[in-house]
C-alpha cells in the first residue's frame, strides 16, 4: 500500500491576507484557482514553481496574487529563518495534521500564534476510499482547510504533503521548516483496520514504527533541540489487574528496587506498533539525547473546538463506523439515526476518555513545557474513565431528553479483550501543568447528539455493525464491505 504513496511534493500556500481577510464568507473556489499537482484534480491555477536541484523533491508555493519579496527571497534560499531568538514565534510541526487530532491541533496552536506547518500524506482519506467509509462531517480537502483559515485568520499553515516512512521527504520537511516541536499523530490508528488481514497488518507495524523511527533520525540529523511529542495511546498498557501509572512503576523484586517501564500489553497489531514506537523513542532519548514526550491518550470524543466554530469549511473529521469510529461518537451517531447501541460483549470494558478540546490543550502544555534533553517523559492523557455500559446509560439518558428512543444490544464482541475487569489509571501529570478539563457533562451530551442528528442524514447504516474480528483474521487480503 504504501507504494500508492511513494511521491511527495512540498506546498506553500502563500495568500494575500489582506484581499480576504475582508472576504470571510467567500468560497475559496471563487478566490483560487487550483494547483497543478497530479494527486490533486483543480482545474488551472496560476502557480509559482521552484524546481530544486534534487530532480525528486518539488517545492510548490501556490498564489492567487503576487507573491510578496520576502516570500520569494524565502522560496529563493528554500529556508526559513531559526526561531531561536526569544522574540520569534515556535515553530510546530504536525505530522498528521489533516487527520481528525491533527486538524484541531493544527489550527488551535496557529490561532495561538505558533508557526504551524502540517506534513500529511493524506493516507487516512485513502482508507476510507479503501473501504468504502465516509466521515459523517463533510470534510474539505487540506488545501481548501488552509486557504480557508488564512483567508479568516490571516495566518499561514505550510503545507507538507508526503510520507514520513519516505526518509528522503521528512528530511526535506525538516530542513525546511527547522520545527522546534514535532507533534507526531501521523499513524495508522485504527486498531480493527490492522486486524482486517495480514497486508494491513504489515502496512501499520510498517507505517508506524518506520514512520517514527525516520523522524528520530531527522531530529537527530537536522535538529537535535527538537521536542517530539508522540500521541501514543493507553491501550500500551492494556488491562493490568494493578493500577497503572503515568510511563514507570517502581518494582521491589528479590530485595532489590528499581523504577521501570510500566509492562505493556498490547491489543492489537495497532497497539503493538505503539508499544514498539514507545521503545524507540525510550531508546534514542538514551542513546542520542533525544527529549521526548510520550502522549498516551485515551479515547477521544467530540467534534468541534473554538476555531472549527468559526467556518463549516474548518469542520473536523468525525467517524462512527465499525472501523475508525471511538466509542462515545459511534453511540451518539447510532442513537441520533435510532440504531440500538452496539455493547461488545458484557461492556465492562473500562478506558480513559477525554474531550478532543483538551487532546488540543495537552499538546500545547508539552510543547510550552518540554522535556529535558535525554528525558523520556509519559504522560497519560486522558480526564475521566467509563466504561462502555457507562458511556450507553448516558447516551440513553441524553437521548431520551431530546426524545430519541435509545435501545442497546449485547454484540458478539470481535476483540479479544477483557469484558469486565479493574481499571484505575493515574492522570496527574498534565493536570499539574495546568490542564482544566473539559468533563463529559450532560450539556456537551446534548450537544453531541444534536450534532449527529444534524448530519444524521449522511449516515451510512451498514457501517454501524463491527465487521473486523480478531480471531479470524488471515492472511489471504479481505475487502470489508458491509
Ligand atoms: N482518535 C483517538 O481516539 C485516539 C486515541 C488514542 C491515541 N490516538 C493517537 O493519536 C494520533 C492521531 O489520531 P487521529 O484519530 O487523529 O487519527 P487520524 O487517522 O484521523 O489522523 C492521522 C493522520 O496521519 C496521517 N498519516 C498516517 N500515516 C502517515 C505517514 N506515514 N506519513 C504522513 N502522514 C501519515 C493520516 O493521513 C491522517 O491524516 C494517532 O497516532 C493515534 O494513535 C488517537
Amino acid at each position: 500500500m504504501a507504494h500508492l504513496l511513494s511521491t511527495h511534493c512540498t506546498m506553500k500556500l502563500s495568500i494575500n491576507a489582506k484581499v480576504y481577510t475582508n472576504l470571510p464568507n467567500h468560497h475559496p473556489k471563487a478566490l483560487f484557482t487550483s494547483l497543478p499537482v497530479h494527486t490533486y484534480k483543480h482545474p488551472s491555477k496560476s502557480l509559482v514553481f521552484h524546481k530544486r536541484k534534487d530532480p525528486k523533491h518539488h517545492v510548490f508555493y501556490a498564489t492567487a496574487v503576487p507573491m510578496s519579496k520576502e516570500a520569494e527571497t524565502q522560496i529563493a534560499s528554500g529556508s526559513h529563518q531559526s526561531s531561536s531568538g526569544p522574540s520569534k514565534p515556535k515553530r510546530v510541526m504536525i505530522i498528521g495534521g489533516d487527520g481528525y487530532c491533527g486538524w484541531a491541533t493544527a489550527l488551535h496552536l496557529s490561532n495561538r500564534n505558533y508557526e504551524v506547518c502540517i506534513v500529511d500524506s493524506l493516507v487516512r482519506r485513502l482508507f476510507d476510499h479503501q473501504l468504502g467509509l465516509d466521515s459523517l462531517t463533510p470534510i474539505a480537502s487540506i488545501h481548501d482547510r488552509i486557504r480557508r483559515w488564512k483567508s479568516l485568520t490571516g495566518k499561514t499553515i505550510q503545507l507538507h504533503i508526503g510520507d514520513i516512512c519516505d526518509f528522503e521527504f521528512l528530511s526535506e520537511a525538516f530542513k525546511s521548516f527547522e520545527p522546534d516541536s514535532v507533534v507526531h499523530f501521523g499513524e495508522q490508528r485504527s486498531a480493527p483496520y490492522s486486524m482486517i488481514d495480514r497486508s494491513r497488518a504489515v502496512f501499520t507495524q510498517h507505517n508506524n514504527v518506520i514512520g517514527t523511527l525516520n523522524v528520530l533520525f531527522a531530529i537527530k540529523e537536522y535538529q537535535e533541540e527538537c521536542h517530539l511529542v508522540k500521541l501514543g495511546t493507553m491501550g500500551e498498557y492494556g488491562t493490568p489487574n494493578i493500577d497503572i501509572e503515568e510511563g514507570y512503576i517502581t518494582i521491589t523484586h528479590n530485595g532489590r528496587t528499581d523504577t521501570l517501564p510500566y509492562p505493556k500489553q498490547a491489543s492489537s497489531f495497532y497497539h503493538l506498533s505503539k508499544v514498539h514506537d514507545s521503545h524507540n523513542i525510550a531508546f534514542t532519548c538514551k542513546a542520542w539525547g533525544i527529549r521526548a514526550t510520550d502522549l498516551n491518550q485515551g479515547v477521544v470524543y467530540g467534534v468541534r473546538t473554538d476555531e472549527m466554530e468559526m467556518h463549516e469549511e474548518l469542520c473536523n473529521r468525525f467517524d462512527y463506523d465499525g472501523v475508525f469510529g471511538t466509542a462515545l461518537n459511534r453511540f451518539c451517531v447510532q442513537a441520533a439515526v435510532g440504531h440500538p447501541l452496539t455493547i461488545y460483549g458484557k461492556g465492562g470494558q473500562t478506558r480513559g476518555y477525554l474531550d478532543i478540546r483538551d487532546t488540543v490543550q495537552c499538546v500545547e502544555l508539552a510543547i510550552a513545557n518540554p522535556a529535558k534533553h535525554g528525558e523520556f517523559r509519559v504522560f497519560n492523557q486522558f480526564t475521566e474513565q467509563f466504561s462502555v455500559n457507562d458511556l450507553s446509560r448516558l447516551v440513553t439518558k441524553a437521548g431520551k431528553k431530546l426524545g430519541l428512543e435509545v435501545q442497546t444490544i449485547s454484540v458478539p464482541n470481535p476483540r479479544v479483550e477483557a469484558e469486565e475487569h479493574y481499571y484505575n489509571a493515574k492522570h496527574t501529570k498534565l493536570v499539574e501543568l495546568g490542564l482544566q478539563p473539559h468533563l463529559l457533562s450532560d450539556s456537551l451530551l446534548d450537544s453531541l447528539l444534536n450534532f449527529a442528528i444534524t448530519y444524521k442524514d449522511r449516515v451510512d447504516k451498514a457501517q454501524i455493525m463491527p465487521s473486523v474480528s480478531w480471531k479470524k483474521i488471515g492472511a489471504k487480503p479481505q475487502t470489508v464491505t458491509a
